[in-house]
């Protein structure tokens, strides 16, 4: 079943946490394409960075259109204007740029270019719930965002997704999209649908744990500020990028941590060091322009993304991650480090 109390109830919170209003759907990729969608994108260019996950580039795909991938500033790992307007061409209908790592890109200025140039901006925050800037949640300011809620992400229903709307209209739309373009009850229809809907299962699970949502942003907030501050004390390697998000009225919701190697040669085997110790570590985020169908030759189109991407990685990070196994994974780090410095 799904539209039932549970659902209304995780609406709600979501809605009085961004401020506008939101609809649940299944994955955070189904509220790319339904925001897409609801937006009137069916062809031409969108424009997203290639430093990223995927799925971006599929919702964009899915809909009829083709991604136009644009490079990040080596500031935050976000495509802000410069890398947008670089990336323009005749056919671009939105811009879809990516709060990466929790970092929130530069909406005010990505909007303000939109707007001149008429289309809409489609904000993938689906790693960035709880961020804001100057007191405005991620995803509120854009003309439609998606959140995601994979298990990885900083609150889980198995698979879930929202996406948050600049105004009423077009979250009625994206209602009608997300339910097989229901109109109303029982047999009423109008134009395309998709069953993207969330389940009453999913946002029971959903609204407890939004319920917990400061919480949980504080938990992580305290593993990445351990690790911040012990890894001053490493060569090496350095902290990914963010702008400062110091102040009551700012904060960064950690998605994963992540830091920049100085050489990209070292990745392999400082990942083999950990993995001996039995530290996992991940690779967030091959460049999307590595894979087909989007595969397009390294060529200096994308500078920052060609040379951050193979020197990023992702160390351990989850809340309950305890100061002695941070200290434990910096010490393992730092001593795979020396060898590489030696
Ligand atoms: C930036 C970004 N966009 C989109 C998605 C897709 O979300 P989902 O897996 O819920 O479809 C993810 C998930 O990892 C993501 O990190």
């Amino acid at each position: 079943m799904s539209g039932g109390p549970y659902t209304r109830q995780l609406e709600e919170l979501a809605s009085e946490s961004l401020g506008v209003p939101v609809v649940s759907c299944s994955s955070g990729t189904a509220g790319l394409i339904l925001a897409l969608r609801a937006l009137g994108v069916s062809g031409g260019e969108v424009i997203t960075p290639s430093l990223g996950f995927i799925a971006s580039a599929h919702a964009i795909r899915a809909v009829g259109a083709t991604p136009k991938f644009c490079d990040v500033s080596a500031e935050d790992l976000c495509c802000g204007p410069e890398e947008v307007l670089a990336a323009w061409g005749d056919d671009v209908r939105a811009i879809l740029p990516v709060d990466l790592l929790g970092v929130p890109a530069p909406m005010s200025a990505l909007k303000s270019i939109a707007i001149d140039r008429g289309v809409p901006v489609i904000e993938d925050a689906c790693e960035a719930l709880g961020t804001r800037v100057d007191g405005d949640p991620c995803g509120s300011l854009a003309d439609a965002a998606s959140f995601g809620f994979y298990p990885n992400k900083i609150l889980t229903m198995g698979e879930g997704g929202l996406v948050a709307c600049r105004d009423q209209e077009l979250a009625n739309r994206v209602r009608q999209l997300a339910n097989q373009g229901r109109t109303g009850p029982g047999f009423s229809f109008e134009g395309e649908g998709y069953n993207f809907r969330l389940t009453e299962l999913q946002a029971a699970l959903g609204a407890s744990q939004w319920l917990d949502l400061e919480e949980r942003v504080s938990d992580r907030i305290r593993v990445a500020d351990q690790y911040r501050e012990q890894l001053k004390s490493v060569s090496g390697v350095e902290l990914s990028p963010s702008p400062d998000l110091s102040g009551e009225r700012n904060r960064r919701s950690w998605f994963t941590f992540v830091v920049l190697l100085d050489k990209a040669e070292w990745r392999d085997h400082v990942r083999q060091d950990l993995a001996d110790s039995g530290i996992e570590t991940g690779l967030y985020f091959p460049p999307i322009t590595q894979f087909k169908p989007y595969d397009q030759a390294p060529g200096g189109d994308l500078p920052v993304t060609e040379s951050i991407s193979p020197r990023m990685l992702a160390l351990p990070f989850f809340p309950d991650l305890s100061s002695l196994e941070v200290e434990e994974v910096v010490l393992r780090l730092d001593r795979s480090l020396q060898n590489c410095l030696s």
